[in-house]
């Protein structure tokens, strides 16, 4: 679409930013609760809320407080949450052998969901580091992260989880072909109505700190994430990424980091048309939050138009740690 106007005075574009009404009637984008995804972190205990330094705002949550922050968020019409586990540092091993034992955390958080709040949705990671004790997103062997045995280990933990429950499964490992064993297995099992949301486009980002923490990764992790992760410097693998998953079986995809990347949610959404998705990762809500918490910015505002931004850039939801907050003030269900 070509923009055209008409020459000043005939257009005089401050007419319809002269008052609330005519700036909400001209409004092209709108935020509301039903586009966040809440990214929530587990650990194991009772009656615990955990809080993750670099994350203000942000808990560890027991099962038992899970129910009730997902039963807060539901009932502010959010309509999805995302769970990650905070693991013992006893169970992880080099085998990863935890993330597809059918009663660790995360599956038991999504049959305690399931059971308790049907109507939310649950998604999931997929990725070996929350069991890694070499804190990679897979096994590494020799010092090098392997593609095709973590895909198998892979596809082991989205078997758990869909028997579990889940409705959506999150791949962020970035491995090549897991999008595809995954799709396979599913159908094999029976499973053919649980969604993927892939993160097709994953950049090798230092946004990721926060996370990092909150999971107990920061420590196990050896070395950087870049013979998996994207390249920040590149866009157009992003389309072929997103293409190659699509073509195995995703139903959803996703650009993560999200601020530093609005131009890849911009062109994913303009060159396929698919349910696209951004993550406003931990660094991003740590930067917020921190600035705001100082009194540098206004913090509602700042989280507000960060959130809006995405569905400028032609997001159809984000994961957002502001989910709640942002809910609130949207205005629930
Ligand atoms: C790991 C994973 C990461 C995040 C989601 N899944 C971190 C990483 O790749 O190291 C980051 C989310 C965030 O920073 O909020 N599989």
């Amino acid at each position: 679409m070509r923009a055209t106007v008409a020459p000043f005075p005939a257009a005089r574009l401050r007419r319809l930013r002269r008052s609330a009404a005519l700036r909400d009637l001209a409004q092209e984008h709108r935020l509301s609760a039903a586009d966040l995804i809440l990214p929530v972190f587990l650990r194991a205990g009772e009656n615990l809320a955990e809080p993750i330094p670099s994350m203000p705002g942000v808990s560890r949550l027991s099962l038992d407080r899970l129910l009730d922050v997902a039963r807060a968020a539901f009932d502010l019409g959010i309509p999805a949450i995302c769970l990650f586990p905070y693991t013992d540092p006893e169970l992880k091993t080099p085998g990863c052998e935890e993330a597809w034992n059918p009663d660790n955390l995360t599956n038991r958080a999504i049959r305690a969901l399931k059971a308790e709040l049907p109507e939310l949705a649950v998604m999931t990671d997929i990725a070996l580091d929350p069991y890694n004790s070499e804190g990679h997103d897979g096994f590494v062997i020799n010092g090098e992260i392997v593609n095709d045995e973590t895909v198998e280990a892979l596809v082991r933990m989205a078997l758990a989880q869909a028997e579990a429950g889940a409705d959506i499964l999150g791949p962020s490992d970035m491995m090549d072909g897991r999008i595809g064993a995954m799709r396979n297995a599913l159908e094999a099992a029976g499973h053919r109505d649980v969604a993927i949301l892939s993160y097709s486009a994953k950049y090798a980002s230092a946004f990721y700190g926060p996370f990092r923490d909150a999971v107990g990764a920061s420590g196990a992790l050896k070395g950087d994430k870049k013979t998996y992760q994207m390249n920040p410097g590149n866009s157009d693998e992003a389309l072929r990424l997103v293409a190659r998953d699509l073509m195995e079986g995703a139903d959803m995809v996703m650009v993560k980091p999200g601020m530093p990347y609005l131009d890849i949610c911009r062109r994913v959404k303009d060159a396929f048309g698919v349910p696209t998705f951004a993550y406003q990762v931990s660094g991003e809500y740590a930067m917020i939050r921190g600035a705001a918490d100082r009194g540098w910015i206004d913090g509602e505002a700042a989280m507000l138009e960060s959130l809006l931004g995405f569905k400028r850039a032609g997001c159809d939801g984000v994961l957002s740690y502001f989910a709640p907050d942002a809910a609130r003030l949207l205005g629930g269900r």
